[in-house]
């Protein structure tokens, strides 16, 4: 099964331009409990490099472009981000990493929880251990 997962989002689009709605309990598949965006990413740098214990995520690129790495342990996939219309889902026990933010790249992420930093696993190694049980 592909790590990849996109929601499309209904654009609502007139003469004017574009607008995505997100609701509560609609498309995205958990409660959303927190909202954050990355912005202002300086050339060269690459984010993420982490996965979550419990933590579910759903990421935008509002703006821009950048490339994003799922990771579950055993397989590796790449995917563009550069379309406000579609967001990729990031679950639990996914490694994710962040790279070629292009220059005014705004990336929103909805989250379902507050932030936790003991829900983090920043070690690759520690992950492909877990990931590993959490697999059996
Ligand atoms: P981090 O998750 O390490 O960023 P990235 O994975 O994108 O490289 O977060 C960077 C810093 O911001 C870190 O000190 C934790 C803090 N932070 C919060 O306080 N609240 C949040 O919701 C997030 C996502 C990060």
């Amino acid at each position: 099964m592909s790590l990849v997962r996109w929601i499309d989002f209904q654009v609502l689009g007139d003469h004017r331009g574009s607008l995505v709605a997100i609701e509560h309990g609609k498309i995205i598949p958990f409660d959303i409990k927190r909202v954050y965006y990355i912005y202002g990413t300086a050339e060269g740098v690459s984010r993420g490099f982490h996965a979550h214990r419990e933590l579910k995520q759903v990421a935008i690129c509002v703006a821009g472009s950048c490339r994003m790495i799922l990771d579950d342990g055993a397989h590796r996939e790449e995917v563009i981000l550069d379309c406000p219309k579609k967001g990729i889902v990031i679950d639990e026990m996914a490694w994710h990493e962040m790279h070629d933010f292009s220059p005014h790249c705004v990336l929103l992420v909805l989250a379902s929880d507050h932030y936790d930093e003991l829900d983090y696993i920043r070690d690759y190694k520690q992950f492909v251990e877990l990931a590993k049980i959490t697999r059996i």
